[in-house]
């Protein structure tokens, strides 16, 4: 039995692999914020496994396979937490999902003193690669499927200022997220060559709840668009289902089923040490 990882596995397409990998009969640990949800999806993982000659129908129960761990991963803390417990109750991890997402078009300090969209869609993503790195390895044919949208500008990332106390966008803060993203796939396959690390993006819009703070023009156009040209994320996912079955080792980037080029800067191996230098400065 696998052990499939999902941030975000509550909700749109962190939850549309859930339901998959648990009614593949893996084990799957769901990260979010909202109980509820995952409640409501264990429920719809309990499926008839069996119907026995007397019309009786036995269960497995996915619900039994499905497990949660409740964190805020805008909080350093809370990743940090996260990490711990999957270390302590996980002796491999065969797959890693990195799908939590709450989209902010404003710059938003944590109780922590963080920018909140620059830990969410990254840091906590660093802490969990590198946290967890040993027990990927443990596993036969590790993968970390990151959903950061591939291919940016390799001088993205301001190293003095990552939380953009001056000059914030949403567009600066999203390409130097996806920048880090692909920085931090170049540090974990050279740590483990084995690995499998895919930067992915789903090829359009996918029918999903947008979670966050995008305001109502955004939200509507979401909506709107999503239900006209949307697909479903059942369907939005299938191509990360065929890449987890068949995880090749090293890099690679996606949109949709489609691989996309891997973006190199000449300062890649200068950029990764900044990089964790600049997550010991500031996250120690
Ligand atoms: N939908 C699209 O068309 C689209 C397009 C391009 C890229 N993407 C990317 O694809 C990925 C998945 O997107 P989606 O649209 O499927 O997401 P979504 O439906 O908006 O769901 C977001 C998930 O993230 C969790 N989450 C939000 N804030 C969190 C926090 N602070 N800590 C922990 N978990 C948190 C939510 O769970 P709780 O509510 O339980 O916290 C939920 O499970 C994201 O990386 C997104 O940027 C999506």
């Amino acid at each position: 039995m696998r052990t499939i990882v999902i941030t975000g596995g509550t909700d749109g397409m962190g939850a549309a692999l859930a339901r998959h990998y648990l009614a593949v009969g893996d084990r799957v640990v769901v990260i979010g914020r909202d109980q509820a949800k995952f409640e409501a999806l264990r429920a719809t993982a309990a499926s008839p496994a069996n119907q026995g000659a007397t019309g009786s129908t036995t269960f497995d129960s996915g619900a039994a396979r499905a497990e949660f761990v409740a964190a805020d991963l805008s909080s350093i803390a809370d990743s940090r937490r996260v990490v711990e417990q999957l270390r302590r109750e996980h002796e491999s991890i065969d797959a890693l999902v990195l799908a939590a997402s709450f989209i902010r078009r404003h710059r938003h300090l944590t109780a922590e003193g963080h920018e909140a969209s620059w830990v969410l869609f990254f840091v906590s993503k660093y802490l969990l690669v590198t946290g967890l790195a040993d027990r990927l390895r443990a596993a036969g044919r590790p993968i970390v499927v990151n959903t950061a949208v591939p291919g940016t500008r390799a001088d993205a990332i301001d190293f003095d200022d990552p939380g953009m106390s001056r000059g914030f966008s949403f567009a600066r803060a999203n390409a130097q997220q996806r920048r880090a993203n692909e920085l931090l796939g170049l540090l974990a396959t050279a740590e483990d060559p084995r690995l499998a690390y895919v930067t992915w993006g789903p090829k359009g819009l996918v029918r999903t709840g947008f979670t966050g703070e995008v305001g109502p023009g955004m939200k509507m156009a979401a909506a709107v668009l999503g239900a006209i040209a949307g697909k479903h994320p059942d369907v939005a996912v299938r191509p990360i289902i065929d890449l987890i079955d068949a995880p090749t080792p090293g890099r690679a980037a996606y949109r949709g089923a489609k691989p996309a080029p891997l973006v190199g800067g000449e300062h890649d191996r200068e950029d990764i040490a900044r990089l964790a230098e600049m997550i010991d400065r500031d996250f120690r």
